[in-house]
């Protein structure tokens, strides 16, 4: 007898798990020790059933998803239709029915993974969802695996492959943001509304999924400050280049000496810097911890085969977990209460692009104003000007949050200055 599974929708990454399950079907039956029999799929409507059918697919299509919730056969859900509605109330019946889920849905699961989460737990069964951060990249398991002895100190991560393949087309290859996005759609790549990749809020969704596997506290979506590429200049792109750096949407989580910080934002990174080569739709998760160090972990971070690749895995794990009487542990078991970070403990060196009169004691003007917050100059430079107007940049040692709002907001209010554009820096 095989293990059943219902899918939940059948778009770019759930379609792609047929194809794992056949080509690698005996690798597949020796580690899950049984086979995997797609018993059902739920689709939006009759239409959506004809059409795939009329494509060659052959499966139990159902309209209606207590067809899959109340078939007693069917004993793992996988979610694969994303947004918060309704797949948060066909995860909690399923749950609730006593079926295993897995799921790749970041946006429901930094919302209401904790809810989810207890729910699983009440019910004995699993909730697997390697696939929500970085794609193909098994990240969430080895955090809580194989980083089980160590103490992360801070991930670093480009962890939106649509923001990171739209940014390595546009600057290296100068093609238009539309074009960029036009075609990280037709790959599958982007979310069913893109605003969310490229708004940072998509990163920020699984910047809250890595909080809780690499240092056990669950912040809140709403905590984790967040920016996307859209914030991004093509003379903020050129001053990078000329300074040595290349800009990437990244996500910071740290712990420091208050507690948890984490943001997601366009990141000034050193050209040698392991994530600055991170390129196209390739996610990479840069770990620093106490015992290991440096690690970074690699991979493509969206796309149907790398996705569906992770969504297996949790499929055959929970097989495999079902044969051995296991299952029901939960993903992740590290656990402590949350902390956040204080303002004043999170540091980092900052640029800043200005635009300023070109006259005499501009700059002295620009230096007492950070001056007066303490904040130093690392490099500041005149990048171009029209006789009246000039573009400063500058770029400080580390600082603040606390010192960046209050520098920000004294720029904002000075007459002569007009800040375009601030970005973190990442030291060497
Ligand atoms: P997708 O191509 O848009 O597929 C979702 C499918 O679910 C669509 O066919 C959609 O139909 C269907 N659906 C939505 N609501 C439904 C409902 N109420 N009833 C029946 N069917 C419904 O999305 P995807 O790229 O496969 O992504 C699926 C999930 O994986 C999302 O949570 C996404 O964030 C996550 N994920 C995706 C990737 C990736 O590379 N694509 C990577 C990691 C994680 P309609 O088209 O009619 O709406
Ligand atoms: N839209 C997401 C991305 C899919 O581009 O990274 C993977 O989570």
């Amino acid at each position: 007898m095989s293990v059943k599974i219902g899918l939940l929708g059948f778009g770019t990454v759930a379609s792609g798990i047929p194809f794992l399950l056949k080509e690698n079907a005996e690798k597949i039956q020796q580690a899950a020790q049984d086979t995997i029999e797609i018993a059902k799929v739920l689709v939006r409507d009759d239409a959506e059933k004809e059409r795939l059918e009329a494509a060659g697919h052959d499966y139990y299509f159902v309209t209606n998803v207590d067809e899959i919730l109340a078939d007693e056969d069917i004993q793992i859900v996988v979610e694969l239709m994303g947004r918060i509605e309704p797949a948060k109330t066909f995860i909690s019946c399923a749950l609730e029915a006593g079926k295993h889920v897995v799921t790749a849905n970041k946006d429901l699961l930094a919302v209401h993974g904790s809810e989810l989460r207890i729910l699983a737990e009440k019910n004995n069964v699993a909730l697997y969802y390697e696939a929500a951060v970085a794609g193909g990249i098994p990240i969430l398991r080895t955090l809580s695996n194989s980083l089980v002895s160590d103490k992360v100190t801070r991930i670093l991560g480009v962890l939106n492959g649509t923001s990171n393949f739209m940014m390595t087309k546009m600057v290296d290859e100068g093609w238009t943001y539309e074009e960029a996005l036009k075609t990280a759609q037709e790959l599958g790549y982007a979310e069913s509304d893109p605003t969310n990749d490229v708004e940072g809020i998509d990163a920020a969704y699984k910047a809250v999924i890595l909080s809780q596997f690499g240092f056990g506290m669950t912040i809140d979506f709403d905590n984790v400050e967040h920016k996307g590429i859209s914030t991004i200049s093509p003379d903020d792109v050129a001053v990078a280049q000329e300074l040595g750096y290349v800009i990437k949407l990244v996500g910071d989580i740290r712990e420091t000496a208050s507690g948890l910080s984490a943001e997601v934002s366009p990141t000034f990174l050193p050209k040698q810097h392991p994530l600055a080569s991170v390129n196209g739709v390739m996610n990479a998760v840069f770990v620093e911890s106490i015992g290991i160090g440096q690690s970074m972990y690699y991979g493509p971070g969206a796309g149907q085969k790398p996705t569906a690749a992770s969504v297996t895995a949790d499929i055959i794990r929970i097989v495999r977990r079902l044969k051995d009487e296991t299952v029901g542990k939960a993903f992740n078991e590290f656990s402590r209460p949350l902390q956040i970070a204080a303002p004043s403990d999170v540091r980092s060196e900052y640029y800043f692009s200005i635009l300023a009169p070109d006259k005499n004691g501009t700059l002295l003007q620009l230096a007492e104003i950070f001056n007066a917050e303490e904040i130093s100059f690392k490099q500041i430079l005149q990048q171009a000007s029209d006789g009246e107007q000039a573009h400063l940049v500058v770029v400080t040692h580390s600082m603040s949050k606390t010192q960046l709002e209050r520098v920000t907001s004294t720029l904002a209010e000075a007459a002569d200055f007009m800040l375009q554009n601030t970005f973190k820096v990442l030291g060497e």
